[in-house]
């Protein structure tokens, strides 16, 4: 059966430092109690090692929030995912919708990651999710789909069960608008669905859909009771240890 995950994405947040502090405060906060969850942490690529060590002996799993698709050489301020690897990240966010928006990548650019990060040993959090307009012009399901489609269902099965989907509305980002539980459901219903279509129900059923735009301890609970919805991908609420334990005891 599919794992339910809470996943904190750190963005470019927090020094060397203070992310190191973060991590271990979240490690002691989960020493006495039972996630029923895993647990994820995504720092940025120079705290990876050090978040990686301090968070040894927990549950806490590490993730980088990108990598390259390129396996080594001359591509200067790139990090592969054997780099990722190598540090004790398990987990990699690929096709962020910030990654999409500001640094130009395209589904194609996601499917060429994606490749060389399940090739690494990597599991990929796969971010899709519509913009604002696509939303209101009745789009969606037409965007997210093709997100889905063109950057995973290259992959054969066993390669597709590595994968992780992030569903990201990109106007509930950061915004403080949470998409409705009902939204939320209705659309990762819709991605199990395609999953099911491609790959069977089987693979469909143990596919992991995260939920993330501004998800809180306020409204965890309401977003992950439903069934299609196993677990979020957190953004600002990832940043106190405190937070980011609410949203982990929704479950
Ligand atoms: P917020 O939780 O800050 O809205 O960010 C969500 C997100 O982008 C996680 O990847």
């Amino acid at each position: 059966m599919r794992k339910n995950i809470v996943a904190g994405n750190w963005k470019m947040n927090k020094t060397l430092q203070e992310g190191v502090a973060l991590a271990k405060e979240l490690k002691d906060a989960l020493s006495g109690v039972k996630a029923n969850c895993e647990v994820i942490v995504a720092p940025p690529f120079i705290h990876l090692a050090s978040v990686a060590d301090a968070v040894k002996g927990s549950v806490v799993k590490v993730a980088a929030q990108n990598c390259s698709d390129k396996e080594s050489g001359a591509y200067t301020g790139e990090v592969s995912p054997a780099m990722v690897v190598s540090t004790g990240a398990s987990y990699v966010i690929l096709g962020h919708s910030e990654r999409r928006s500001y640094y130009g990548e395209t589904n194609a650019v996601v499917k060429a990651k994606v490749d060389a990060a399940i090739g690494n040993g990597l599991n990929p959090i796969v971010c899709v999710g519509e913009v604002l307009e696509e939303r209101e012009n009745g789009k969606f399901f037409d965007v997210v789909s093709a997100q889905v489609k063109e950057s995973l269902f290259h992959l054969d099965a066993s390669a597709f069960g590595k994968v992780v989907i992030a569903y990201e509305p990109v106007w509930a980002i950061g915004t403080g608008k949470t998409a409705t539980a009902e939204q939320a459901q209705e659309m990762h219903a819709f991605i199990r669905n395609l999953i099911a279509e491609k790959y069977g129900s089987e693979v469909a059923e143990n596919t992991s859909i995260l939920y993330g735009g501004s998800c809180k301890p306020s409204n965890a609970k309401e977003l992950f009771a439903n069934k299609d919805v196993d677990g979020g991908l957190i953004g600002g609420a990832s940043l106190k240890a405190a937070d980011f334990m609410g949203i982990i005891t929704a479950f």
